[in-house]
């Protein structure tokens, strides 16, 4: 069964508006919802925020409901200088940022697999990407609402491709966005949850794509831009590349 995962409350609300046929089983502090999203058959759960809960319910996901792929929505800080509010990012490779084992590892490696970094599905982020074009091309204009359209100025907003850093820590100086530029340069932007989904994914060997929405620029105004645009404009990114990705399979 295809699950899809959402690393933001709001999100999963507007995902599981959407579902048919309902049945909610709630685990270990989460509320899994099984049905069928635009003729698929999906579980979507709230992840919540950081690398454990992630992996816990990627974990469940896996042992619990036979998750058998995995699609992980939210929103990510810039860290490419390419990258504006309201652009998208596929994650073709996921980096633990904060994971240190130095000096037993080199800095990033993840003890258990031995690697720095983990790939995503590739089919699935071209796939994605796809999906990612045709909602900026098709419909960013009929699903966010114009006020916020034009006070973020979402026009000519863009899809990209690369890689992404999670952590268990909100960036929100210039500093540590250098910082992060320098230590991973093909990094694009940066979040909580995305390396642990890909390292439990890695475990299990199940396949796992992300999909992250631009929502600040991890730096100084970075905790300013966040909350309104997570509820008015990331939660209708999430569902209308859903929906976009779902009929392409
Ligand atoms: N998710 C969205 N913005 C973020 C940021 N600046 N840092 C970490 N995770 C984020």
């Amino acid at each position: 069964m295809l699950a899809i995962l959402s690393a933001m409350r709001e999100e999963n609300t507007l995902l599981s508006a959407s579902l048919k046929n309902v049945k909610t089983k709630n685990i270990g502090s989460r509320s899994y919802h099984c049905g069928e999203l635009f003729g698929q058959e999906v579980v979507v759960v709230f992840s919540h925020w950081g690398k454990v809960a992630a992996a816990s319910t990627v974990t469940v996901l896996i042992t619990e409901f036979g998750a058998s792929e995995i699609v992980f929505t939210g929103v990510a800080g810039a860290i490419s200088e390419k990258l504006r509010i309201g652009d998208i990012v596929i994650g073709n490779r996921l980096y633990q940022h904060d994971m240190d084992v130095r000096p037993i590892l080199p800095r990033h490696t993840i003890p258990l697999l031995n690697v720095d970094s983990m790939p995503s599905s590739a089919g699935r982020v071209h796939q994605l990407e796809l999906a990612a074009k045709a909602f900026l091309a098709n419909d960013l204009e009929s699903m966010v609402d114009e006020t916020y359209r034009r006070s973020l100025s979402l026009v000519d907003r863009q899809c990209l491709v690369g890689g992404i850093a999670s952590g268990d820590q909100f960036i929100s100086s210039s500093e540590r966005v250098d910082d992060l530029r320098q230590r991973l340069p093909d990094v694009l932007c940066v979040e909580m949850e995305g390396g642990a989904v890909a390292q439990v994914c890695a475990e299990f060997d199940v396949p796992f794509s992300v999909v992250r929405t631009i929502s600040d620029s991890a730096d100084e105004a970075a905790a300013i831009d966040f909350p309104v645009f997570v509820e008015r404009v990331a939660s209708q990114y999430s569902l209308g590349i859903i929906k976009r990705f779902i009929e392409s399979l």
